[in-house]
C-alpha cells in the first residue's frame, strides 16, 4: 500500500519545515557544495516540501541555472511558488508530482536531491531509481535523511525518548523507516550509483531550533498517533507541553537527530 506522508501539510507542518531548515540549512549547503553544486547547473529537488532547499539551490545556480521542485502536497507546492515569486526568482519552478514517477525529463539534471523523503516512503529503492533516472550521465544524486538512533539529552528526558518511540512506531506503521539514514549508502550502491560518499551530521546551535523541532514534530504527528491508537490525544498534548518546556530550558542539552548525507554519481 502507498504510504501517505504522516506529518501533515497544513500551516503547522509548513512551520515545522521552516524549523527543520533552521536546524539543517548549513549542513545541507555544505553537502550540496561537496557534491559540486555551481552556477548554471540544472537541479531537481524531489519531495521539496515548501521549497526551502530548492530556493537555496536557486541562489547557487544563478540565472543561468534552473531548479525544479516536486512534491505531492499541493499546499506545500503553493507555498514554495509564493516564496519563489516573493524573491522574484525566474530560475525556479515547483510542480505537483509523485516521487515514484516525477513529472520531469530523464537524464537532464546535473544534480537530483531529496531531504527527509525516503524515510517516509514504503519503496525507497524505487524512488531512488526514479531520482537516478532524472540525472544526466555523470550527474549527482544527493540525499539528506534522518536516522533516529543516537538522540540524547542531558539531564535524561524520558519524555523525549517516549516521543522518539512514538515517532518511530508511527513512521513504521506507515511503511516508512525512521532509521533510513544508515541504510542510504548501501541503497545508493544498489541503485547502481558509483563513487558513493557519505557524512553523518548532527547540528547543534545556540538558538532553540534543535529543541523546538521535537514538540513541533510530535504535534504534527498527533492525528496519525491517535488514529493508530499508539497514544491518546491527551497523552500527546501532555508530551508536547513537556517538550516545549524542555525547549525553553537553557540548561538542558539536547542533540538533534543525526542526518546522514550521501552524494554519488550516475555513471
Ligand atoms: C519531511 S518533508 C521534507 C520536505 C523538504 N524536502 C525539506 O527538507 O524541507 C517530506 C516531504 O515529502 C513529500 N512526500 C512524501 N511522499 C511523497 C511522494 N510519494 N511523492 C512526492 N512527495 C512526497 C511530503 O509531501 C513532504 O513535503
Amino acid at each position: 500500500m502507498r504510504a501517505q506522508y504522516i506529518l501533515g501539510t497544513d500551516s503547522a507542518a509548513a512551520q515545522r519545515l521552516r524549523v527543520l531548515d533552521e536546524v539543517y540549512h548549513q549542513t545541507t549547503v555544505t553537502l550540496l557544495e561537496r557534491a559540486g553544486l555551481r552556477e548554471g547547473w540544472r537541479c531537481a529537488d524531489i519531495g521539496c516540501g515548501t521549497g526551502l532547499v530548492a530556493l537555496t539551490m536557486a541562489k547557487h545556480v544563478g540565472p543561468a541555472g534552473r531548479v525544479i521542485g516536486v512534491d505531492e502536497a499541493g499546499t506545500f507546492v503553493d507555498v514554495a511558488r509564493q516564496s519563489a515569486a516573493n524573491r522574484k526568482l525566474k530560475n525556479t519552478e515547483f510542480v505537483s508530482g509523485d516521487a515514484y514517477l516525477p513529472p520531469l525529463p530523464h537524464a537532464q539534471f546535473d544534480l537530483v536531491y531529496a531531504r527527509c523523503l525516503l524515510s517516509h516512503l514504503d519503496e525507497p529503492l524505487r524512488a531512488l531509481h526514479a531520482m537516478t533516472a532524472l540525472a544526466r550521465p555523470g550527474g549527482c544524486v544527493v540525499i539528506d535523511d534522518i536516522d533516529c538512533g543516537g538522540v540524547f539529552a542531558h539531564p535524561e528526558t524520558p519524555v523525549l525518548m517516549r516521543h522518539l518511540d512514538l515517532y518511530q512506531r508511527a513512521v513504521r506503521l506507515n511503511g516508512g523507516d525512521p532509521l533510513m539514514g544508515r541504510k542510504l549508502p548501501r541503497l545508493c550502491r544498489k541503485t547502481g550509483l558509483t563513487d558513493v560518499r557519505y557524512e553523518i551530521v548532527r547540528p547543534a546551535e545556540p538558538t532553540k531550533a534543535v529543541k523546538r523541532l521535537y514538540p513541533l514534530t510530535l504535534a504534527c504527528l498527533r492525528p496519525a498517533i491517535v488514529e493508530a491508537k499508539l497514544a491518546t490525544a491527551d497523552e500527546v498534548d501532555a508530551l508536547v507541553a513537556t517538550l516545549n518546556a524542555m525547549a525553553d530550558d537553557p540548561t538542558a542539552t539536547v542533540s538533534s537527530c543525526p542526518m546522514v548525507q550521501v552524494w554519488a554519481r550516475k555513471s
